[in-house]
């Protein structure tokens, strides 16, 4: 059967018709569920008039998995299937979908193995996010989601400016949509009374790169290229909450981060 596509809202509900199956994808703030509701024949269907209830994005890992909707067998044979048609769609990025799918891998996986997944299918259509995002035109920090163990923000990084030798103390999931990050990655000369670091490593990020970083991880980070870079970075943890460190990038000696005085130099 031909599919059809209907939208009712432009991110609020999709209803789409595959095989006689009808599902609706409802999304209410970050929320996000897929209902699925089978309307063709079939005895062996019979019982699920309405079938799963899943995370539209993604849908087939999650049932890989085991899910977290506990549904009868034969519901999970039906739920590879769907699972199957949700995974092989690619869909374009959509800001609310991709906050609810960070919420819902930060909740199954604490670590950043999850949530970088989720921020790898984005970064897999890096046009698709900056539709979705806007191409940034001046630069600053949004905050797309904030809470106590999770944090997106997207961010527009001028022209040559570097933010210097910083750590989070939370994991972090850096994925860029536009430009290039350089970052130089740091590490503690063992028990200096000053907390010095020393340079350890580097790596250049460019458009559809996507760099997992530990806790530990200290980095200072430079827009290289002549205009805006544009990214989003995931953090496990309140990004402007946090205690952290970062150091004076002539005399690399540590002190405390300074959230307002590093936001103002951002938008500058
Ligand atoms: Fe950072």
């Amino acid at each position: 059967m031909r599919e059809g596509d209907k939208m009712n809202s432009a991110r609020r509900a999709a209803i789409r018709m595959v095989n006689g199956l009808v599902l609706l994808d409802l999304r209410i703030g970050i929320t996000s569920v897929l209902h699925r509701y089978y309307v063709g024949g079939g005895p062996d269907f019979a019982s699920f008039g309405h079938v799963l209830i899943e995370r539209a994005q993604g849908v087939g890992k999650v049932l890989g998995q085991g899910g977290r909707v506990a549904v009868p067998p034969r519901g999970k044979q039906l739920g590879w299937y769907y699972g199957m048609l949700g995974a092989g769609r690619r869909t374009m990025f959509d800001i609310d979908r991709f906050v609810s799918d960070c919420r819902d891998a930060v909740d199954r996986d604490p670590t950043h193995k999850a949530a970088a997944e989720v921020v790898k299918r984005a970064m897999s259509d890096p046009s698709g996010v900056m539709t979705a995002l806007g191409e940034p035109t001046e630069p600053g920090i949004t905050p797309l989601y904030q809470s106590a163990d999770l944090t997106i923000l997207n961010l527009a990084w001028r022209p040559s400016f570097t933010v210097p030798p910083h750590n989070h103390e939370m994991w972090a999931v850096i994925g860029i949509y536009g430009g290039r990050e350089d970052n130089i990655f740091w590490r503690r000369i063992k028990d200096h009374p000053d907390g010095l670091i020393e340079a350890a490593g580097a790596r250049a990020l460019s458009t559809g790169d996507v760099c997992p970083m530990g806790p530990d991880i200290i980095h200072s980070v430079t827009n290289p290229i002549p205009r805006l870079t544009a990214a989003i970075h995931v953090y496990g943890g309140d990004f402007f909450e946090a205690e952290r460190s970062e150091w004076e990038p002539e005399g690399l000696v540590e002190k405390p981060y300074d959230m307002e005085a590093m936001r103002t130099r951002f938008g500058k």
